[in-house]
């Protein structure tokens, strides 16, 4: 399986364009190491052929721009994106859809929740109706169903499971207040020839056992690195949410609970790589004490173009 991250950073990419916190000002004048990221985006394949995106990026058009393995190659339209898997309905998860609309009809797959959220909240399936439209393909995670394995027909070499995880459903939607299951899922891909396995999770608010397992199971997990710390946008005079009021798990712990860098110092994947990095994190500065507490603890930062091959 070949993972291509097209976008490691979290909503508003990084420098944010109206943010001069010190990492922003910092990476705009060069007085920090550190690489520009555009917003949450990764896209998988069993034959380096045919690709799946997972999340479809605001950034999109420049993502595919920088790919060559996205670019069309036969005939004069062509596309090798097959389908789209949506984690959520948040914006910079999915308003990239709309980037892709001189295109094929979309085969997009996702929630029950998600595609409600699509077509009350932030409408863009109705919208997309006057131009390509989607074609769906609902992943039964909803209620009592936590989990959901799917097959995508493009993709035969790789085998796919949705997870439902503790999250936040986006602002706009009909149940913002009250989580239902399906507004958020990881989600865990299997090469069929060789066995290896991808946990992906950009947002996740929590990890619990269950979480743990499958954590365990993967080769490789490409899980939340929004946040390092938990009040990180108060302590940057950036906002008031902390990153839990966000629907994401920090790195570094709290109020004695354990962090993102707890559950993976417990994985036993041989890959572990932090993804959706928010321009706030100080994990962003090649050069800072955290990320030499990464390197230590053997944890990737996901950068634009990073390539993995499982
Ligand atoms: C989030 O994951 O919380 C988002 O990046 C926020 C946003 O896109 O506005
Ligand atoms: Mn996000
Ligand atoms: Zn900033």
């Amino acid at each position: 399986m070949k993972i291509l991250v097209l976008g490691s950073g979290a909503g508003g990419g990084f420098p944010q364009w109206n943010c001069n916190c010190a990492n922003c000002a910092g990476q705009r004048s060069g007085r920090i190491r550190a690489s520009e990221r555009t917003q949450s985006s990764i896209a998988v394949s069993g034959d380096g052929e045919s690709w799946v995106l997972l999340n479809a990026s605001p950034d999109i058009g420049e993502q595919i721009r920088r790919h060559a393995q996205l670019h069309p190659r036969h005939g004069l339209r062509d596309t090798p994106i097959k389908a789209v898997v949506l984690m959520d309905a948040q914006i910079d998860h999915v308003t990239g859809l709309l980037g892709l609309r001189e295109g094929p009809c979309i085969d997009l797959y996702a929630t029950p929740c998600v595609f409600e959220d699509l077509t009350t909240g932030l409408p863009l399936l109705d919208v997309l109706q006057h131009y390509c439209g989607t074609r769906w393909h609902m992943l039964p995670v909803d209620g009592d169903r936590t989990s959901a394995e799917f097959e995508i027909e493009a993709a035969p070499g790789l085998r796919f499971t949705a997870l439902a995880i503790p999250g936040k459903a986006p602002p706009y939607s009909p149940h913002r207040r009250e989580q239902m299951t399906g507004d958020n899922i990881a989600l865990r891909i299997e090469d069929r020839a060789g066995g290896r396995s991808l946990f992906y999770s950009p947002g996740l608010a929590r990890i619990g056992e269950r979480e743990l397992g499958w954590m365990n199971a993967a080769d490789c997990v490409l899980v939340d690195g929004t946040f390092w710390n938990e009040d990180e946008m108060e302590r940057t005079g950036l906002g008031a949410k902390s990153a839990s009021d966000m629907g994401h798990l920090a790195q570094q712990g709290f109020a004695g609970r354990p962090g993102m860098l707890d559950a993976l110092r417990e994985s036993a994947a041989a890959r572990k790589v932090l993804i959706h990095v928010n321009n706030s994190n100080p994990i962003l500065d090649e050069d800072s004490a955290p990320r030499r507490t990464l390197d230590s603890l053997g944890i990737e930062v996901a950068h634009d173009g990073m390539e993995i091959c499982l």
